[in-house]
């Protein structure tokens, strides 16, 4: 009998934003942000982003709707916490009354800084870890621009200690925006390789949550949905970056595993991924592309019964056992990560044995470790880097 689909009697709550999913919801921004009171924002975004004029759909919604817009644009990727304090400076020296944010994972986690930064008046680093923010942040209203990193809807905000080089996790129902706008127009100007990055990202937030000590029925059945979604459109949407349908049904997938995710948290890939691209500045999706086979292989046999359930959705047989799936699921996720293009190893982007320790020493204090179904110690941390060189 499979001891992991008892029905889990334990207290676990579920909380999400409001979501506006469709094509061309973009421009319905100014409508919503009237209707929570928005006389003048701050618009968050990136230089990436304006080049491509989707920023300036939302200027125009928020014109019509007689919102003013003050642009905050310096924004890298992996977001730095001088750029949170410079952007909480703007928002306060223009006395703006809301967020906006239209971008990728990076853009949105700097906006929720922002946000933190506007009401509780202190530095971003103070909040890292589990509910340390006190005040609310103004009303937010998301629009991602990528498919996979799902902040738009999430508890977490992730932004880089500069001098410490290491990403901090700040994670908090404070954290969770008012109202996400989901349009997949947007993630038809997303290169193949970010579609890749971002898409993988969105299959590691479902399978960590899948196997999560924090899962519930809700977030299990987020989960599977998320995992099939990504793994039959990911493909597709790279191969044709402007079908309409196959954006629309990867960014489903990367809205349901960030239902999963935000709810059930995360595990070893993610502490580690936090570890690595805050220090060598790397995606964040590609870190967790070439961490999440490794880290499958080290889980499995804690929660072998739902890593067969995700090999089966994976592509092995209907009556594939626990070996068949150990022996195979990390395999298959090497094979997804080659055929999306993510096709370099750690050792390729930097990472050497002596790194590996370092990377480890950090990524061990990092949250996520803590609902991994497999408590990891440092060495642990250190040898699953070592194996993915
Ligand atoms: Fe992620």
């Amino acid at each position: 009998m499979n001891p992991e689909a008892h029905f889990n009697l334990e207290l676990r709550k579920f909380a999400i934003p409001e979501v506006i999913f469709g094509v061309d919801s973009r421009f319905l921004v100014g409508n919503y942000a009237r209707k929570l009171g928005a006389k003048k924002v701050l618009l968050v975004t990136g230089p990436h982003i304006q080049k491509l004029g989707w920023a300036d759909d939302v200027i125009n919604s928020l014109n019509e709707a007689g919102i003013t817009a003050i642009l905050f644009s310096q924004i890298l990727p992996n977001p730095r916490d001088f750029q949170v304090m410079a952007g909480a400076k703007v928002y306060l020296e223009n006395s703006c009354d809301s967020i906006i944010t239209i971008g990728g994972g990076s853009v949105i986690d700097c906006a929720k800084g922002i946000g933190i930064v506007a009401t509780n008046h202190q530095g971003i680093l103070e909040f890292e870890g589990v509910d340390k923010v006190i005040a609310p942040m103004p009303p937010i209203i998301c629009l991602p621009t990528t498919a996979g990193t799902s902040a738009d809807i999430s508890q977490f905000a992730i932004i880089n200690n500069s001098q410490a080089k290491v990403k901090i996790a700040i994670i908090s129902k404070a954290v969770i925006p008012d109202l996400a706008i989901l349009d997949p127009v947007p993630l038809q100007s997303m290169s193949a390789y970010l579609t890749a990055c971002t898409g993988i990202d969105a299959l590691c937030h479902a399978f960590e949550a899948y196997v999560s000590n924090a899962s519930s029925h809700i977030t299990d059945l987020n989960s599977l949905e998320a995992i099939k979604l990504v793994v039959q459109n990911l493909k597709p949407s790279i191969e044709n970056p402007y079908d309409i349908e196959t954006r629309t049904k990867v960014m489903m997938g990367s809205f349901y595993a960030g239902m999963a995710f935000s709810n059930a948290s995360l595990g070893c890939v993610h502490a580690l991924a936090h570890s690595l691209g805050g220090y060598l500045d790397l995606p964040h999706g590609e870190c967790n592309a070439l961490l999440l086979p490794y880290v499958v292989a080290y889980n499995f046999d804690t929660a072998p019964y739902k890593y067969t359930e995700i090999a089966k959705i994976m592509g092995l047989p209907a009556s594939a056992g626990i070996d068949e799936a150990r022996s195979h699921l990390p395999k298959i996720l090497l094979e997804l990560n080659q055929k999306v293009g993510i096709t370099k190893t750690l050792g390729e982007r930097g990472v050497d044995k002596a790194l590996a320790a370092t990377i480890a020493e950090k990524a061990f204090l990092d949250p996520c470790n803590v609902t991994n179904p497999r408590v990891p110690t440092i060495k642990d941390l250190e040898n699953i880097i070592i194996e993915a060189l």
